[in-house]
């Protein structure tokens, strides 16, 4: 296991697009096991391979209060999306500031396992819809940023600024 370095905006890399995984092997395996490693560490909910500059479809997410409820997703595909709500998120490349984005609140998925083994997910409403959401879109390089406005972005850039200076 490995600390994996997350890539922190406006780090061009974040605009990568991840391609699907072919190959199921012991790589992917410590991928997933670095990952979910990496995700804890700095506490976040979600982590899609592109944050850490690994250009494959692959994400890991733990929703739970408890922090032992490790999700993974491979090759995931909304295949079915409902009803917009807004929700305030934040992003483990965006650290200390949050936005408000428009997301689907009941959506469904279908995915790989890390075993290559085809599965599907219901999510309705909450933070699990919205952190799938947030999670698929850095995996086509974007991010909760390019869904803001250009005044809320410019806003955002700002506190990033500050919160940046106070950790220096
Ligand atoms: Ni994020």
């Amino acid at each position: 296991m490995a600390l994996l370095n997350i890539l922190q905006f406006p780090d061009p890399r974040l605009k990568e697009i991840a391609l699907p995984v072919e190959i199921f092997d012991q790589t992917l395996l410590n991928l997933i096991d670095d990952m979910f490693e990496t995700m804890y560490e700095a506490q976040g909910v979600g982590l899609a391979a592109t944050q850490i500059n690994v250009q494959k479809q692959v994400i890991v997410m733990d929703i739970s209060e408890e922090r032992n409820q490790p999700i993974h997703l491979i090759n995931p595909q909304i295949i079915k999306k409902e009803n917009m709500i807004e929700w305030e998120e934040g992003c483990l490349s965006f650290s200390g500031v949050y936005g408000k984005v428009n997301r689907s609140q009941e959506i469904e998925i279908q995915f790989l396992d890390k075993n290559g083994k085809q599965k599907s997910l219901h999510a309705d409403g909450g933070l699990l819809s919205a952190c799938i959401q947030h999670e698929i879109d850095h995996l086509n390089g974007i991010t909760f940023y390019d869904h803001l406005s250009p005044l809320k972005q410019q806003l955002l850039r700002k506190k990033l600024s500050k919160v940046k200076s106070r950790t220096l």
